[in-house]
């Protein structure tokens, strides 16, 4: 079997699949004695929502791959997340910035592959305080390739998002060549990760893939994001906030579907290839959250409209026909079981949700819901630009709202 150093030589499709059935052949003593036998993944921003979930996926598999967790714990990054592996030996938890090219080389140094998921990944906030999303999303990313590439990895997967192909008109589904026409700071941002990544692989033949998934809904989602958030204002009998008027269309797709897919493309796909990767249901977000409701047992009265978000894109989907072909990937999850089981994740996980909903969330949620119309007015009139980062435009905003 080959060891990790000799990977990139055993060729690029396959590799990592042919490692892990020599593996299995050995006892797992006998694996256990020989850490080096394992494929070992660094992994950024391994303790958000996707993350989480993918380590927790990974080491389920058996003894083929140890992690190391590299992570810098922003308001979205919860360690309670990776309680049940924490103590596992083939897992690793290291704190540090994707910007810091010093902290990045020590915790990479011995790792085999890379699957870069850290990022700033909320929209809104994106519109908001557009400076840290820009800084993690692009310079985070070339940091980390230039990193990569010094220290050979084998392989580099970068997690990016439907969101590059923009907004789409109705009955059209982006496939992996469809334009890139990002609308927000934040899928403009990943949308430039991507072209970095790809510059990689054609400049220096670097072995980096990308996936781009549709919206993933699941256990641990932070709730600034749109399911989490109704499921727990709707336990609390808060109301729901609905941009717009709510005809927006996302395509749903459940977290361990999408975990499963990074997994393959990892495992078997083409070096230098994009893998879109989406859970067939694109539908509208009134017609999610009536779906929802209906399953809570909530009434429909609890649907509040809201100011838009600036920029909002209407429709998302994506032609998942590549990496069904290629790989053999299909969701299995569909949005009703997929929901039924988020919700009751939620329900049962009250104090999971009650943590977050006690930290930095809390400020997010009044500045940004209870003042919203004020703070979207600061934000469009360019009161609360600040050029370096979000603490000029913070007060800006925070002094207008007590204004309201
Ligand atoms: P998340 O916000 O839940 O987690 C992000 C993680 O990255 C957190 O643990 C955070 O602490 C960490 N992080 C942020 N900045 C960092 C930095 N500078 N250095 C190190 N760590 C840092 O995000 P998510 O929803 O799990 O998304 C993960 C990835 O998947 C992102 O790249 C996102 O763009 C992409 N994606 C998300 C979705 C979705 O629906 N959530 C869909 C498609 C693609
Ligand atoms: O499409 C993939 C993307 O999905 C990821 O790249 C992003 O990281 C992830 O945050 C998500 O972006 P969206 O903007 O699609 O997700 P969000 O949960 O913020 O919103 C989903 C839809 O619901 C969108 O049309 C906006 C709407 N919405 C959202 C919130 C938070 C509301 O109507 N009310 C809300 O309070």
């Amino acid at each position: 079997m080959l060891r990790g150093s000799e990977l990139r030589k055993s060729g690029a499709i396959g590799w990592l699949t042919s490692r892990r059935t020599g593996c299995q052949r050995r006892s797992r003593e006998r694996r256990r004695c020989q850490g080096d036998s394992l494929v070992k993944i660094f992994i950024t921003g391994g303790a958000g929502f996707i993350g989480s979930n993918f380590i927790r996926h990974v080491l389920s598999l058996g003894d083929s791959y140890a992690v190391v967790n590299f992570d810098k714990l922003t308001y979205a990054g919860n360690l309670a997340n990776l309680q049940s592996v924490a103590g596992d030996p083939r897992y690793q938890f290291v704190k540090g910035d994707i910007c810091d090219p010093d902290a990045v080389t020590q915790a990479m140094r011995g790792c085999d592959v890379v699957v870069h998921f850290a990022a700033e990944s909320h929209v809104d906030r994106s519109i908001y305080e557009p400076a840290p999303v820009i800084q993690t999303n692009i310079t985070g990313t070339f940091i980390l390739l230039q990193v990569a590439r010094t220290l050979s990895v084998q392989r580099f997967l970068h997690v990016s998002t439907d969101e590059v192909y923009g907004d789409l008109s109705p009955g059209v589904s982006a496939d992996e060549n469809f334009a890139l026409q990002p609308s927000s700071p934040y899928s403009a941002s990943k949308a430039g990760a991507d072209l970095l990544v790809r510059s990689f692989v054609r400049t220096y033949r670097f072995p980096a893939l990308i996936t781009r998934s549709s919206n993933n809904y699941g256990p641990y989602q932070f709730p600034e994001k749109f399911l989490p958030l109704m499921i727990t204002n709707a336990f609390g009998n808060k109301p729901l906030p609905v941009y717009g008027d709510g005809r927006q269309q996302r395509d749903w797709l459940y977290v361990e579907d999408n975990c499963r897919g990074i997994l393959a493309v990892l495992e078997r796909g083409r070096d230098g290839e994009t893998y879109n990767i989406g859970g067939n249901e694109v539908l509208e977000n009134l017609e999610v959250i009536s779906r929802l409701l209906k399953l809570m047992g909530k009434p429909e009265s609890l649907i509040t409209s809201v100011a838009d978000r600036p920029g909002h894109d209407r429709r998302y989907a994506l032609d998942c026909t590549k990496i069904e072909k290629e790989l053999h990937w299909r969701p299995h999850i569909q949005l009703d079981s997929g929901l039924e089981q988020t919700v009751n994740w939620y329900r049962e996980h009250a104090d999971w949700v009650e943590a977050v909903r006690r930290g930095e969330y809390r400020t997010y949620y009044a500045k940004y819901y209870e003042h919203r119309n004020s703070a979207l007015e600061a934000v469009m009139s360019a009161e609360g630009t600040s050029l370096t980062s979000g603490a000029a435009g913070e007060e800006r905003g925070s002094r207008k709202d007590r204004t309201n």
